[in-house]
């Protein structure tokens, strides 16, 4: 099979269907837009069951993705589309950048979840840019905007709900979304914690990839720990 694209964490290999492709979760990790190179070991395997089951939760719950269905360990089957060139953070508790750019100490709670969008570029370091720059860089519409932030906030209420059974609170997270041949929106790219902040509800342990960015160990274990509780809650 051809590769369509290598990025950091995946690589992304065509199907004999035009509509379709195969999302391949490898075990590479970066931080620091790629300034941070390492591997985790068997990450790509637990990001790609994480990613399953929140997706499979999220479909259940009106959620459109991208996600046909979980061919193997490292594999997905997924739906063709165009990756909208934004990142979108979605801040429930200040940490990460966002600590550091307002001052503010992590772990302090906001009053009502904070939405950002990044233009996706690896040369200029994924920057922080508004619904006015993305627009006016014709990166997205204004329809497509207020379609993504109406199905981020509701990815969020149904995710904070979740990681809470789990006694996980969802500090912050990151989505992408793509356009399908026929023009809709749907969720792509994975959910894990790659990409979300995830802390134990009682002792605040960082059970994400903050244990890598920040070197603190037990990196493999915490993703273990995170596929543990999700596959529980799934019985
Ligand atoms: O680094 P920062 O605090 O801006 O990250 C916010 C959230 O978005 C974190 O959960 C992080 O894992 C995620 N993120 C990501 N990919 C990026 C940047 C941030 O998944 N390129």
């Amino acid at each position: 099979m051809r590769m369509l694209y290598e990025g950091k964490a995946k690589q992304i290999f065509e199907t004999e269907n035009p509509e379709e492709i195969i999302v391949h979760y490898k075990d590479d990790a970066t931080a620091g837009n790629g300034e941070k190179k390492g591997t985790i070991e068997n990450k790509g395997v637990l990001n790609n069951k994480i990613t399953t089951l929140i997706y499979k939760y999220l479909m259940k719950h009106g959620i459109k993705t991208h996600l046909i269905k979980t061919i193997n360990e490292r594999d997905q089957l997924c739906r063709k589309v165009d990756i909208l060139p934004l990142e979108v953070i979605v801040r429930n508790v200040i940490a990460g950048s966002a600590a550091k750019a307002y001052h503010i100490d992590e772990g302090t709670e906001v009053k009502e979840p904070i939405f950002e969008i990044c233009w996706k570029d690896d040369n200029l370091g994924d920057p922080l840019i508004n619904d006015y720059h993305a627009i006016a860089f014709g990166l997205a519409t204004r329809e497509e905007l207020d379609e993504m932030y109406a199905q981020v906030k509701k990815i969020n209420e149904l995710m904070i709900e979740m990681w809470d059974h789990m006694g996980i609170r969802l500090i912050d997270f990151k989505v992408e979304f793509g356009k399908t041949s026929d023009g809709e929106i749907i969720l792509a790219d994975e959910i894990s914690p790659d990409t979300c902040r995830l802390w134990d509800k009682e002792t605040n342990e960082k059970l994400d990839k903050d244990r890598f960015r920040r070197d603190m160990g037990n990196v493999e274990e915490a993703y273990e720990e995170i596929f543990a509780r999700l596959e529980k809650k799934e019985d």
